[in-house]
Formats: C-alpha cells, sequence, structure tokens
C-alpha cells in the first residue's frame, strides 16, 4: 500500500482525458499532474526534444513525491517512454493509438487514425500496426491545428468544425467505420466528432485502459492507495490563467493550477 500519488503528463490539457479515467477508476489515488502547454504541441516537435522535456517533467514529478508515472501522450510514449523506463525506477505507463481494439471492432476492414504527425511517424506505431492490423486497412490522418485550439478551450468554433470535416472526410470516403482518436486531446472533441460522422462509425480511444493498466500495476506492485485522496495538483509550464479558464470545460473537479518552472 502506498499514499503516495500518481503523477500523470501530456504536452499540454489532453491528459486530462485520462486522468479523468484514472480517477474514476481510482478514486483513493491522490493525482498530480503536468500540462507542458509552454511547449505544446509535442506532434510537431522532435522526438529529442519531447525526451528532454519528458525527463524534465518526470524528475519534477518525482520529486514531488510520485510513486508512479503516467504519460497521458501518444505523442511522448512513442518518443519517450523506452527512455523514461531506463532512466526512472517507478512503473511507467505509457500509451498507444487503440489499434488492436479498433482492428477487432470494424466491420468494413477500414480503421481510421486521427493523431499527431510525431505518432504517426514512429517507429512504435509502425510496430503497432505490424503487430495488430492484419489485414485490416489502417489509413493515418494528422491533424495540425487541432491540439491548439483545445488548448484554448475552444472545442465547438466554426474553425475546429472546419478541420474536422477536413480530417475525417477522407476516412468516411475510404470506408472508414471505425475513428482511433490517438491523441489524448481529442476524446474532448468526441461530441463533436459523433454530431458530424454517421452513427454506424464508432470511435475508440484509449484512456479507460490506461487507467485499467496502471491500476493493475499498482495492485501486482503492492502500491495501491487506501486513501483517502489529496486533492489534485496541477501544474503548467503555459499560463496559468490560460488553463484556470480552460479547466472547467475538461475537468470535473477541484484542482489547484500552479506554474512550472522545469
Ligand atoms: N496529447 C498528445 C498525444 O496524445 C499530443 C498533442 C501534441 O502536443 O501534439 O499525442
Amino acid at each position: 500500500m502506498s499514499n503516495a500519488p500518481v503523477g500523470v503528463f501530456d504536452s499540454g490539457v489532453g491528459g486530462l482525458s485520462v486522468l479523468q479515467e484514472i480517477r474514476q477508476l481510482l478514486p483513493l489515488e491522490s493525482l498530480l499532474y503536468v500540462a507542458d502547454s509552454g511547449h505544446v504541441p509535442y506532434g510537431e516537435k522532435s522526438p529529442e526534444y519531447i525526451r528532454q522535456r519528458s525527463q524534465a517533467i518526470a524528475g519534477f514529478l518525482l520529486e514531488q513525491g510520485a510513486k508512479s508515472l503516467v504519460l497521458a501522450c501518444n505523442t511522448a510514449t512513442a518518443a519517450a517512454v523506452n527512455d523514461l523506463r531506463g532512466r526512472f525506477d517507478v512503473p511507467i505507463i505509457g500509451m498507444e493509438p487503440a489499434v488492436k481494439p479498433a482492428a477487432l471492432a470494424t466491420r468494413s476492414g477500414v480503421v481510421g487514425v486521427l493523431a499527431t504527425t510525431g505518432t504517426l511517424q514512429s517507429a512504435k506505431f509502425a510496430a503497432l500496426l505490424d503487430r495488430f492490423a492484419g489485414s485490416v486497412r489502417v489509413i493515418t490522418q494528422p491533424c495540425p491545428g487541432l491540439v491548439e485550439c483545445i488548448e484554448q478551450g475552444d472545442l465547438d468554433s466554426l474553425h475546429v468544425q472546419q478541420l474536422l470535416r477536413r480530417y475525417t472526410e477522407p476516412l468516411l470516403e475510404s470506408g472508414c467505420d471505425t475513428l482511433i482518436l490517438g491523441c489524448t486531446h481529442y476524446p474532448f472533441l468526441r461530441a463533436q466528432l459523433q454530431a458530424l460522422l454517421p452513427a454506424s462509425v464508432t470511435l475508440v480511444d484509449t484512456g479507460a485502459a490506461v487507467a485499467r493498466q496502471l491500476s493493475s500495476r499498482l495492485h501486482h506492485a503492492g502500491m495501491l492507495a487506501r486513501g483517502p485522496a489529496q486533492d489534485t495538483r496541477i501544474w503548467t509550464s503555459g499560463y496559468p490563467e490560460t488553463l484556470r479558464r480552460v479547466l472547467p470545460m475538461l475537468w470535473n473537479g477541484n484542482a489547484a493550477v500552479r506554474m512550472l518552472s522545469v
């Protein structure tokens, strides 16, 4: 048993979609969250840059007493999870686009993946396709611009709708019936996507699976918390004022927001 907190991070606010799943599944765990919004988007940065940011943030969260780390970011996982596992001796949970469940779920045999350029270009993603796509046709679609909108709390403007239409149209034309949300920011656009897409298209994301994976790792390591959970603490490397304004749209609960200086 350990009442020490779990440290979660993302390039920005996207990982709050994963944090929500963790809080739901593991309500006794205290949670720390870092939004690296001063360096967003990771999707357009080099793997080396993302590794350096991830090392700095992981070090910060461990200094705050984190017993385990969750990379609530597909892009950072692709670039940095192996490096972090080699450096830090705590359970480290990463995440990948949900290719396996999507390949099992599709009826048309065509799956679409919305993700960042960094994720889609990574060796980890290529290996994921080799392993799980099988005979399913997987069509990838990078989505530049979406993350920046979500960071500003813009979930529903005409601009966002135009971007969503532009990115999903080619997938629909190819017969995709299962759409992977391969970036943790995108679940915040789930309702907008559902309004845009035919009801026959299923959306798949990995937040709940990451929470289950964390639960299982903590359980096997004898590290689950007994509670009660402390209030969630959040740091941002961007403007705390922006995060305080956007947070109520993305996170249903109290959380103190502080400035991150690493
Ligand atoms: N939320 C991140 C992901 O899951 C990346 C967004 C970005 O910074 O480009 O991939």
